[in-house]
């Protein structure tokens, strides 16, 4: 794990760096993309200055509410065409969002897994992290070997995200998410975290000890993590 403690205003160019050099040397052909405000600088970064080819990289996101439309503005839907698929020009149908409206969870969640694998898998995942530990959705408690499924949401994570939404109550109580087994599956990670809020979970996903309690954890298991932190999200390492 290779961890890299940046100004939080160099953090969006830095991850910009390494996705670009990724993309131009054709080494990233299927990229992973997270939503929530973390990796919202890269993209901008990114958008300012788009690789070459991009048009020709397959993305997946990692997850979607369940309850609210893909139209809605704060469905993952909309932020993802809003930061990534518009401002970097590509294909929408090159851009794959689990669909949360669905009738049919398992054939979706299961189609889904079948078009990363289809792809070739995914080459560089981003990730942000939840303050209790959360990756992509994957709550507290989840299975380090869980696929791509729906879930309920932590309250903490509900609360978490309330900012997005008029009040708490607007805010969906579960999700289609892709699993850590699905995560852990990506040749590469980048792991973004920027606040003090992240600092006890950025702990333990890079001090271990590896626990169900905190999902992040079980990047420990992967053998290519790059985490760019702001002194705030790092300000809990002890080494
Ligand atoms: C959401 C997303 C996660 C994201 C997390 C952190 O709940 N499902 O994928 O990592 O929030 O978001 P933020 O970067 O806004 O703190």
């Amino acid at each position: 794990m290779r961890v890299e403690v940046l100004d939080a205003a160099a953090i969006g160019g830095r991850g910009a760096t390494i996705i670009r050099e990724g993309i131009e040397s054709s080494g990233i052909r299927v990229l992973g993309v997270a939503t929530g405000g973390s990796p919202g600088p890269i993209y901008a970064a990114l958008a300012a200055s788009p690789p070459r080819g991009v048009g020709r990289v397959r993305v997946f996101a990692l997850d979607e509410y369940v309850g609210i439309g893909s139209s809605h503005p704060r469905s993952y839907h909309a932020a993802v065409r809003r930061e990534i698929t518009e401002p970097l020009g590509l294909d929408p149908a090159s851009v794959r969002v689990l669909d949360g409206e669905t009738t049919d969870a398992g054939a979706e969640c299961a189609a889904f897994e079948a078009e990363i694998a289809a792809a070739g898998g995914v080459d560089l995942q981003i990730l942000g992290i939840g303050s209790n530990g959360h990756i992509a959705f994957n709550e507290p408690g989840a299975d380090p070997s869980s696929r791509t499924r729906r879930a309920r949401l932590d309250e903490t994570t509900r609360r978490d995200n309330a900012r997005f939404f008029h009040s708490l109550d607007d805010v969906p109580t579960h999700c289609l998410t892709q699993g850590i087994g699905t995560i852990l599956e990506a040749r590469r990670i980048l792991l973004v975290a920027r606040g003090a809020a992240k600092a006890h979970a950025i702990r333990q996903a890079i001090e271990g000890p590896r626990s169900r309690a905190l999902p992040a954890s079980w990047l420990l298991d992967h053998p290519d993590v790059t985490v760019l932190l702001d002194a705030e999200a790092a300000s809990a390492l002890t080494r």
